[in-house]
This record gives structure tokens, C-alpha cells and sequence, in this order.
């Protein structure tokens, strides 16, 4: 029997973690992290010297890298070489190696792989740019989850403010543009709506709303038929 799969895509900034975590911790699923994987990549490659122009490093690079999960409380660990390292992935210089890194083929096949390993031993909400188009075509439940660039300006500026950092929201509404782009554009697997996904506005409607919707449909769906 496989098991019941719900795969969220969207652009950077449109909630899907938060979302995505809240619907699995109601279902009593696991949730999936696939950025993280590319940001354990990405913290690879930076520490190799690595150039995010010179694919064939990357691809080299791809070979001999052991990449894994586990959760320690509930919350996914990722694990690069047998070293804990969730606590270093979530920084700009990594995000921005992860971006240019995630284009290329020899690091989504392998990423990919994994994903699919993962979705194939129990229930999985998983989160990502190409979840439901390639990792998990066959997922019940598909979301593409987006928000106005204003909408997301605007969360990522509130982010940055309670951590004390200083920013522009203009800067910020340029960033969440670019990066759209990026991944739109991307020669492999870019960003699209998978054409059996259900796009969710997120823009006005609150985490709650989202993580709700979406689980009505997973049982509109046949979940716990
Ligand atoms: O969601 P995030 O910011 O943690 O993702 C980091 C980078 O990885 C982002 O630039 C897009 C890329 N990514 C991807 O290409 N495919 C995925 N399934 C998840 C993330």
C-alpha cells in the first residue's frame, strides 16, 4: 500500500514551512523539509571552496556526499556527513549558494532520490519547488501556495524587524522578485503549478485558514477512508 502524500509548492516566502509543518502536526504526518536538503548542499559546496558557477565541482561534489534526516522532537534534523548541521544552513550566504546550486542536475537527482525514499515510508507533507511535479507526481493532494510579492515583502520585513535587523522593504520586494525568477526560470525543474494542483492565495488568510484547507482536502481526497 503507498501512503497518502500531500506536496506543497510555491515561491520563497509564501509560508509554506509554516503551513506545511502545521497541516502535518494536525494529520499526524511528517513533514518534509526539501529546502533544507538543498541548504545542507549548498553549506557542502561553500565549505569545498566551491564556485556556485563550476557545475562540474558541483557535480563532483554530488558524488561522495551523504545527505540525511532525522527529527529530534518532532522537528527534521538535517544531517550532511554524519554532522548535525541545521543550525548553520539558515544564513544568506547559504541560501544564495542553495539557490544557484539547486539549478543544477547532478544535485536535484540526487535530492530527488531521497525525497522519494522518504515519501515511500509513511504519510508526508513535503515542501518544495518541484514536489509536486516531479518528487511526487502521484500525491492525492497537490497545493501551489502563493502570496502578493507585497504580502511576503511585508512578512519577511515584520521577520526581520524582531530579530533586530535593520532592512528596506524595497530591497526586500526586489530580493523576493529576483528569486522568483530565479526559480521560474531555472533550465531544470523550475518552480511551476503542477496542473492537477489547487492554487491557495495565502495573501488574506491566516496560517490557520491555509492548514485547514488544506487538510478538508486531504479527506475530500479519501484520507482515512
Ligand atoms: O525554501 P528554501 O528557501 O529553504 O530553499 C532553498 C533553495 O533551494 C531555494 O533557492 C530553492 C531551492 N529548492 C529547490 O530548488 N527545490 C526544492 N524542492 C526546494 C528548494
Amino acid at each position: 500500500m503507498g501512503h497518502f502524500n500531500i506536496a506543497i509548492d510555491g515561491p520563497a516566502g509564501a509560508g509554506k514551512s509554516t503551513i506545511a509543518k502545521l497541516a502535518a502536526s494536525k494529520l499526524g504526518f511528517v513533514y518534509i523539509d526539501t529546502g533544507a536538503m538543498y541548504r545542507a548542499m549548498a553549506l557542502h559546496f561553500l565549505r569545498l571552496g566551491i564556485k556556485a558557477e563550476d557545475e562540474r565541482a558541483v557535480a563532483e561534489a554530488c558524488r561522495d556526499v551523504d545527505i540525511t534526516i532525522r527529527y529530534e522532537d518532532g522537528a527534521q534534523q538535517v544531517i550532511l556527513n554524519g554532522e548535525n548541521v541545521s543550525g548553520l544552513i539558515r544564513t544568506e550566504a547559504v541560501g544564495n549558494m542553495a539557490s544557484a546550486s539547486s539549478g543544477y542536475i547532478s544535485v536535484r537527482e540526487k535530492l530527488v532520490k531521497l525525497q522519494k525514499q522518504l515519501a515511500k515510508r509513511e504519510n508526508v507533507v513535503m515542501d518544495g519547488r518541484d514536489i509536486g511535479t516531479c518528487v511526487l507526481p502521484d500525491a492525492p493532494v497537490k497545493i501551489y501556495l502563493t502570496a502578493s510579492v507585497k504580502v511576503r515583502a511585508m512578512r519577511r520585513y515584520k521577520e526581520l524587524q524582531e530579530k533586530g535587523k535593520a532592512s528596506s522593504l524595497n530591497v526586500i520586494e526586489q530580493d523576493i522578485e529576483d528569486r522568483d525568477y530565479r526559480d521560474m526560470h531555472r533550465e531544470h525543474s523550475p518552480l511551476k503549478q503542477a496542473e492537477d494542483a489547487i492554487l491557495v492565495d495565502s495573501s488574506q488568510m491566516t496560517v490557520d485558514e491555509v492548514a485547514n484547507a488544506i487538510i478538508n482536502l486531504a479527506r475530500e481526497r479519501g484520507l482515512g477512508d
